[in-house]
């Protein structure tokens, strides 16, 4: 089934040529007999090209995983990390759940969506911008949270750091995150999150953790509070490259 004697349809043809083998690659991480737990890695592999699951990209994983399309379609349709319109550069995404929603990222959310004029999954007529609103993106201790191709670029944002945020991506300035590395394009992050590795420097560089997430601890020790096995300087868990042979675990169901 991972030979190349794959028998493509005129759909997929457009994607062949640059998908196979990089394809081919994430299917042989897993287990003869079970190639079909590649397609979430797949998905984000049409991405690449595309910038959303096209009907092409939806032909191209079923062809070269030897399933139907409605099977494809099933899983591209069930998570919101799969695009299913063409999207912009930057997924620009402000996390309206519940403790972001309390510290103001609805307000964030609704500025921002005025400033763009457009509203949640929907793209700017400059083709620079996706915008959508999230549900928690896992960093509640730093709320209201916007990332960027899913990469955390403002902690505690307020309306106007978020507008500023845009206007440098629409002006071509690529501005240094909150944490972690230098932000990348929606394209390139989807290589990423096919579980290729991150090649951009500070990808790995966690330092220990910041005063946000320390709060409870400090809290706790300032009211004489035992806080077990707690070394405040050990750097927090580091972000692996995505998990060899398989997707990444942080699809969103929708
Ligand atoms: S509620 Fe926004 S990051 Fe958790």
């Amino acid at each position: 089934m991972t030979d190349t004697n794959i028998d493509f349809s005129e759909a997929a043809a457009p994607l062949v040529e640059k998908l196979l083998a990089p394809a081919l690659e994430i299917i042989a991480r897993y287990p003869a007999g079970r190639e079909r737990s590649a397609l979430l890695p797949l998905l984000h592999l049409v991405q690449t090209q595309e910038g959303h699951v096209s009907p092409s990209g939806v032909a191209f994983c079923a062809d070269v995983l030897g399933i139907n399309k409605a099977q494809v379609g099933a899983v591209a349709t069930f998570y919101t990390m799969y695009k299913r319109r063409p999207t912009g550069d930057y997924l620009v995404s402000v996390c309206t759940n519940t403790l972001c929603n309390m510290m103001g990222g609805q307000r964030v959310y609704d500025e921002l969506s005025e400033h763009l004029g457009v509203g949640h999954d929907e793209t700017t007529a400059d083709g620079k911008i996706t915008f959508e609103h999230a549900e928690c993106l896992a960093a509640c201790d730093y709320a209201p949270v916007v990332t960027v191709n899913y990469d955390f670029a403002i902690d505690e944002a307020t309306p106007e750091s978020a507008i500023a945020l845009v206007e440098k991506l629409r002006n071509g300035e690529r501005p240094a995150p909150s944490r972690g590395a230098r932000l990348g394009s929606l394209k390139e992050m989807q290589h990423q999150l096919a579980g290729f590795s991150d090649e951009r420097d500070g990808a790995l560089a966690d330092g220990p953790a910041g005063t946000p997430t320390l709060r409870g601890v400090t809290l706790a020790q300032q009211h004489g509070v035992a806080v077990a096995n707690f070394n405040p300087d050990t750097p927090i868990a580091k972000t692996k490259p995505a998990r060899e042979g398989g997707n990444t675990g942080n699809e969103v169901k929708k």
